[in-house]
């Protein structure tokens, strides 16, 4: 179990560069930041994270973890088990994985995992770096057929039933988040994430893989039998995904025979964006 440390900050630029100035410190493992509000949030490959004030969580988690290269790219996939469970409890939604680091429900991206990696004496450090959309009612223009928070699906859940079951509708249905959200802060959905990622955490070290993990993750990871592309520099790999195997990687299965990828080398395409 790691021993968690919460710091909470009201405005920084990216909660992962808090982290790894913490770090340079010699932060002990289990440091927690959180912030209401990121100026500067980025995803993978330097790409923009929106994440507002009071709306969004956003966390960084420090990590010396003394494993395996090929181990440490599974602590992303790690995170995104620990998100999905965290969400089930907090607010009852069934959300998916999209292979690697985005958790998503109705089609849209509601969580983003941004997993860095420093070296300070000699030592690995990893930066486990969450962002969740929690109370945004509405996106940027660019976001808006691509996102979704847990706000909006409470909401929208609640309006499918009554417009389903009509007169025998349940009146107070997710009424008990939906006033959780209007009410208290993010922290409650906080602690369930990193609660989580705890209880998934121990399972991961006692192997060093996936092993304990992978049918769990298999069975919410959207990309299966779906039609997948990566965007290997090495080449490209297009086929159909089949899951991932104990070590992580997404299997693929080509006219090639199948073809293994592994977390932190390629993105995949297939879901919000065309193919
Ligand atoms: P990959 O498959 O490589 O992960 P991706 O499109 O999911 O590709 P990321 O770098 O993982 O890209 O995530 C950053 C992208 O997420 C941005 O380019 C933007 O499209 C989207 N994004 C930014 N902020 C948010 C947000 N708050 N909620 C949902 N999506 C967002
Ligand atoms: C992605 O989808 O590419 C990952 C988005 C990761 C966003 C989180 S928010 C907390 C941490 N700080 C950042 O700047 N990024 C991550």
């Amino acid at each position: 179990m790691i021993d968690y440390i919460y710091k909470h900050y009201e405005s920084v630029a990216s909660t992962n560069d808090i982290a790894k100035n913490l770090i340079n410190e010699y932060c002990p493992e289990g440091t927690i930041i959180f912030a209401d509000e990121q100026t500067d949030g980025r995803g993978r490959s330097g790409r923009v994270w929106e994440s507002k004030k009071g709306e969004t969580i956003s966390t960084s988690l420090v990590l010396y973890p003394t494993l395996s290269d090929e181990a440490i790219s599974c602590i992303t996939l790690v995170a995104a088990l620990s998100v999905r469970l965290a969400i089930k409890r907090f607010a009852g939604l069934e959300c998916k994985i999209k292979w690697p680091n985005d958790i998503t429900i109705s089609g849209k991206k509601i969580c983003g995992i941004l997993t860095e990696r420093i070296f300070i004496d000699g030592k690995s450090a990893v930066i486990l770096g969450i962002g969740v959309n929690v109370k945004n009612e509405t996106f940027s223009e660019e976001l808006e057929d691509i996102a979704t928070s847990v706000w909006i699906e409470v909401v929208r859940e609640k309006e499918e039933m009554s417009k389903v079951l009509k007169g025998d509708n349940d009146e107070s249905y997710n009424d008990d988040v939906i006033k959780k959200l209007m009410e208290k802060d993010n922290t409650e959905l906080l602690y369930y994430i990193w609660d989580a990622f705890n209880e998934y955490y121990d399972i991961f070290v006692k192997t060093g893989n996936m092993a304990g993990l992978s049918d769990e993750y298999n069975e919410c990871l959207i990309n299966v039998g779906r039609v997948v592309k990566t965007d290997d520099v090495m080449g490209e790999i297009k086929g159909v995904a089949l899951g991932i195997n104990d070590d992580g990687e997404l299997i693929i299965s080509t006219g090639k025979g199948k073809q293994s990828v592994r977390c932190g080398e390629v993105s995949v395409r297939g879901l919000y964006n065309v193919l």
